[in-house]
């Protein structure tokens, strides 16, 4: 009786050792992923695009940063992430889309400046064409 019970015990033991063996390779395949992705997360988030320095715009970025204060600094940030009445700019063309999801171009940014969006009023044609230029390539380097 006791033979057969030790019996049991150990096939039972087998069958358990098999599922654990099972179990901790999963749990190790689970942890290789997590660590896999946290390191890209991590690398990622550390070295985020700084905006070209200020001393180092050429003549057109200088002209945009003034197109910028004058006519959407009041609404956003450029240089600094918090939001204002708006999204903040800083990266607005090296992230991989607007807040909306819309794709970060040039065409896609006139239109949000001509039309507005949401809440952002339209500025329509008052945004002289010359300087919506100096504000996009300023733009660029945020
Ligand atoms: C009166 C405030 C105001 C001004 C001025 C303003 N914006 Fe905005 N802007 C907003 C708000 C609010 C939003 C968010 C709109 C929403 O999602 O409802 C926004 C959104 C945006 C977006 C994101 C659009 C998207 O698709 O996610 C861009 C780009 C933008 N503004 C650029 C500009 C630029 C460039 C200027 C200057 C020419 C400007 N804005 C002037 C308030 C403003």
């Amino acid at each position: 009786m006791l033979i057969r019970h030790r019996c049991q015990f150990f096939l039972v033991f087998c069958e358990n050792g098999q599922v654990r063996d099972f179990k901790q390779g999963i749990l190790a395949a689970t942890a290789g992923v997590m660590l896999v992705c946290g390191l890209v997360w991590t690398i990622g988030c550390e070295v985020p695009a700084q905006p070209k320095p200020l001393n180092e715009l050429n003549k057109h970025e200088l002209l945009g940063r003034t197109v910028f204060q004058g006519r959407c600094g009041v609404c956003h940030n450029d240089r600094k992430a918090e939001a204002l009445h708006g999204p903040a700019l800083v990266g607005v063309f090296k992230k991989p889309a607007l807040p909306s999801g819309a794709a970060a171009t040039d065409e896609r940014v006139t239109a949000t400046i001509h039309n507005g969006h949401g809440l952002m009023p339209p500025l329509g044609d008052t945004v002289d064409p010359e300087d919506l230029q100096d504000l996009l390539a300023y733009l660029h380097t945020l």
